[in-house]
């Protein structure tokens, strides 16, 4: 069995797969840890490789990718030293584990969506393609990056108490006035992720990247 491991600066796991083309980051959400997502990994993409590290920010002992102020109010000079600290153990990672940078497509889970989305917003980690789940804008870069020909899939959740409509919309322009190509996907519930849309991911997935 796949242990944890502190190594690279982070508590992570990586999971090798039999394809080379695909790479899964996977990012969890507040309170969650490295194993959480692993379940949601392989039913998106099996046989993928997977690393899943440990957000490193605790929060009333629950770990999380960066510092926030409050529900929703970010400490943006954490967010940006994460996000570049996050991109540079990805790409230390690649090293490591011997997995082309280029085969990566990020998944996020709301607090893991989050850092994702900055990642990308930032130019730190520029993946394949990204898979965000309940994300919301997380800062506006001073300068938008070139994310030409990145695949970004989007969810969101109708009722979701914590990211509003006009969040996610301005969160995909963001990306779309990057170059991105955004799909968004509304998904009639709250914050909680669903079967439905992991399935829905999971055929955008293999529509983009056959194995
Ligand atoms: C965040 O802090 O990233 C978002 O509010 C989502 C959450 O983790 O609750």
């Amino acid at each position: 069995m796949i242990r944890s491991v502190l190594e690279l600066g982070f508590v992570h796991r990586f999971e090798p797969g039999n394809r080379s083309d695909l790479t899964l980051l996977i990012l969890h959400g507040t309170g969650s840890n490295e194993e959480s997502l692993i379940p949601l990994g392989k039913a998106l993409a099996p046989g993928a490789a997977v690393l899943s590290p440990r957000g490193k920010v605790l929060e009333n002992g629950m770990p999380r990718f960066f510092r926030r102020l409050s529900e929703g109010v970010f400490d943006i000079e954490d967010l940006k030293f994460r996000s570049k600290e996050l991109a540079d153990f990805v790409k230390n990672a690649s090293v490591k584990y011997g997995f082309d940078i280029d085969s990566v497509v990020v998944v996020g889970y709301s607090n893991g969506a989050n850092i994702a989305a900055s990642m990308l917003l930032l130019g730190s980690l520029l993946p394949t393609a990204a898979i965000l789940f309940r994300p919301m804008v997380p800062l506006i870069p001073d300068e938008l990056p070139n994310l030409h020909k990145m695949l970004v899939f989007i969810s969101a959740g109708i009722s979701d108490q914590i990211v509003s409509r006009e969040d996610v919309e301005k969160l995909a322009r963001l990306l779309r006035d990057a170059r991105a190509e955004v799909t968004l996907n509304w998904e009639n519930t709250t914050h909680a992720l669903t079967e439905q849309e992991v399935k829905k991911a999971t055929s955008w997935l293999l529509q983009n990247f056959r194995s």
